[in-house]
This record gives structure tokens, sequence and C-alpha cells, in this order.
């Protein structure tokens, strides 16, 4: 059998239905741009995320640049993220004027090490990337402190984690709930993913939304008139409008994604050296990736190509060591965890529309794969 490592077609078999009418409406009524669909969703997602505003963009690209632009960054003002993500991460952080500091992963999560971290902070530290990886949160509340502690600001990179959560002092906070701005990705593959790009910035303070708001917008809240320059980021109405049917199905399918998981670590505990994901136990993960590590992993990889299984590597080379940021200085053995992650992971199918006998496939393969 062989089994996708996403399969859309059948998720919009589920829903079209529901989705279908409500892109009539916005075709009918023609408001293309910031229809009142748009708003709506911002609100949605908002009271989702605990927070207080919402501002949807065009993807979750420029849902990272535009609080990194609105820090208003000098030359070597440094930000701090990981180097195992999604290049998007560094990438905004350059496009908006600062350098990336790249520091190390916590080997199990995949997430910020926190005392790498610490160790990063310099005078010229501005701001830390936390990027919630696979849809678990990095540990936020040490996070917090260091920034608190350093005056600095925490943009969450939340495009892999929307609605994740993590037991904080007994209370259960939510991806982009806790930093200064959050970014969340609608990329079609994503959680709740849109018919095409799409992003949203979430923050609680409510003078930085207004200047995101401005800044999506070519910098005005007027037309024709421009504080500050901007950019034409906005989520298209038609977008908006197929999420807020998608965001109806959202818990459910994070729930089947979970049991899922549950059902690959039961199968693969004690398999060689598989190591099934490992959850932070203040975690309640979305697994938007489930990731496996494998010493073997190429080799694992070619044994499920050959038994039509899908997979994926994210991410084959660590952001530290791209052409791009050659320039930084950064050489192979800078970030050991980080380099160790890049060799091992494996991504399996785990989306809610899997079906039992599929998954049976995948652990078959999987199995196979170990003898
Ligand atoms: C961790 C991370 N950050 C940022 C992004 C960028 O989002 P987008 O593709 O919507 O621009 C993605 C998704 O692709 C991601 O996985």
């Amino acid at each position: 059998m062989n089994v996708p490592l996403l399969d859309l077609v059948a998720q919009y078999q589920t829903i079209k239905d529901a989705v279908m009418p409500a892109l009539q409406a916005v075709i009918e009524r023609q408001q293309f741009i910031m229809g009142p669909e748009v708003g709506q969703l911002e609100a949605e997602i908002a009271r989702l995320s605990h927070a207080k505003h919402g501002i949807a963009c065009a993807s979750g690209t420029d849902a990272l640049l535009l609080p990194l632009k609105a820090l208003r960054l000098e030359p070597n003002d440094e930000v701090i993220a990981p180097a195992f993500t999604f290049f998007a991460t560094a990438g905004a952080i350059h496009n908006a004027g600062g350098k990336p500091v790249f520091v190390d992963i916590d080997p199990g999560t995949f997430n910020l090490d926190p005392a790498a971290v610490e160790a990063a902070i310099t005078p010229r530290t501005r701001a830390i990337v936390a990027v919630h990886l696979y849809g678990q949160l990095a540990a936020m509340e040490r996070l917090l402190l260091l920034a608190r502690r350093h005056n600095l600001v925490i943009l969450e990179d939340a495009a892999q984690a929307i609605g994740a959560r993590r037991l904080i002092d007994g209370e259960w906070r939510v991806g982009g709930e806790l930093g200064w701005a959050a970014a969340l990705s609608f990329f079609p593959s994503k959680n709740l993913g849109a018919w095409g790009d799409g992003g949203m910035m979430l923050s609680q303070d409510d003078g930085l939304a207004d200047r995101l708001r401005k800044l999506r917008l070519h910098g005005g809240a007027k037309q024709y008139h421009h504080e500050e320059v901007g950019t034409n980021s906005r989520l298209d109405t038609v977008q908006a409008a197929v999420l807020l049917v998608k965001l109806r199905y959202l818990a459910g399918w994070s729930a089947a994604r979970r049991e899922r998981a549950a059902r690959y670590d039961a199968a693969f505990a004690g398999h060689g050296d598989l190591c099934p994901p490992k959850v932070d136990g203040a975690n309640e993960h979305i697994f938007h990736q489930y990731t496996i590590r494998a010493a073997r992993r190429d080799a694992l990889g070619a044994h499920l190509k050959a038994h039509g299984i899908g997979h994926a590597i994210y991410y084959p080379t660590p952001l530290h060591l791209q052409p791009c940021f050659a320039d930084l200085g950064y050489r192979a053995g800078s970030l050991p965890a980080t380099e160790a992650a890049t060799g091992e992971v494996l991504s399996l199918p785990i989306y809610p529309e899997l079906t039992a006998a599929q998954q049976d496939a995948v652990i078959e393969a999987v199995r196979g794969f170990y003898g």
C-alpha cells in the first residue's frame, strides 16, 4: 500500500461541503481584500491563542518579518534563534536588518536550549525567536525569565504550533500567548492550512498591534498617508473564508494527530535504534510532524521509499551551515545537537485522515527495516 506523507485531497473530501458555500459567498460579494471574514478570523484565532490581537497577513514568513521590522533593528543588532528550523525563521531576521545568532537545541524536543540561549546573549542582543518545532512549545517560562532579565523581546515562531499548549505554573498557556509577538502560518500543509499562502501575527500589546496593522498596509492606517514604510501583506478574504470553516475542525484534527502519534509510539517502542519523538511533560503536542530519530536514517528512508511510504527530512541542513549565512562564521561542529538532529530525523505520515490500515502499513514498513 502506498501511503503519502500528507493527503490534502482526503481532507478536502471531508470538508468540501462546508467550505465551498463559504467560498462562493466571498466570490458573489467580490470583496477580495479585507472582507469581513478577515476580521472574524483574526478574532477567532486570537481567542483560541489567548491573544488580545490577531493581525492576518500574507504568510508565516511575513508574520515573522513584520514584528522584527517593528523592532527597527540596527546593523549588527543580534537576534537569537535556533538553526534547526525552517529557513524563514532566520531569513526574516536577516531581511529585517538584524544578525541571526544561532544557538543549539535540546536534543529531546528539538526546541531552543535555554542554557545555550543564555550563553549567547550579548549587549547587542535585541530579541529571541522561540520556534515551537513540530508542534510542541519551547520552554517558554525559562526563555521569558531570560528575556525579562536582559530586556529582550521574544518572538514566538508558532508556524507549526497553532493551539499547542504548555502547563506553566498550573495554567495552560497557548502557542502565541506569551511572546511579545507571535507568528502563525497557514501554509496548506500546516495543521490549519489555507488553500494558498497565509499567516497571522499575534500580540497582547495594543501599540505593537497598531503598528503591525499599519506595516501590512504600506505603513499607513489611513489610505495614502504613510507613517512608516510597510509593505503589502494582507490575507485574502477567500483564504480567511476557507480558514474560518477549517478552524471548526482544528481541535478534532489535533486530537486525531495525537491518537496516531500514540499508536506509533506504542508500535515503535523498543525497535532497534529508533527513537520516537519526546514530548516535554509540560506540553500538549499538536504533532504537526511525527519525527523519529534513527541512527541509520538514510537507509531507513530508502527502505520506506521502496515500500511506498511517504516521509521527509525536516531539516537536512542546519541554518548556520547554509551558504547564505557563510559570512556569519559558523562551521561544522558549531552546534553539535543541531547537527546530530539533521543527520537522524525522519518524519512519518501523521495527518488526521490517515486510516488505521494506512498507519499499519507505515508501522509494518518501519518494523520491517529493523527485522
Ligand atoms: C517554523 C516555521 N517558520 C516559518 C514558516 C514560514 O511560513 P510560511 O511558509 O507561511 O511563509 C514555516 C512554514 O513554512 C515554518 O515551519
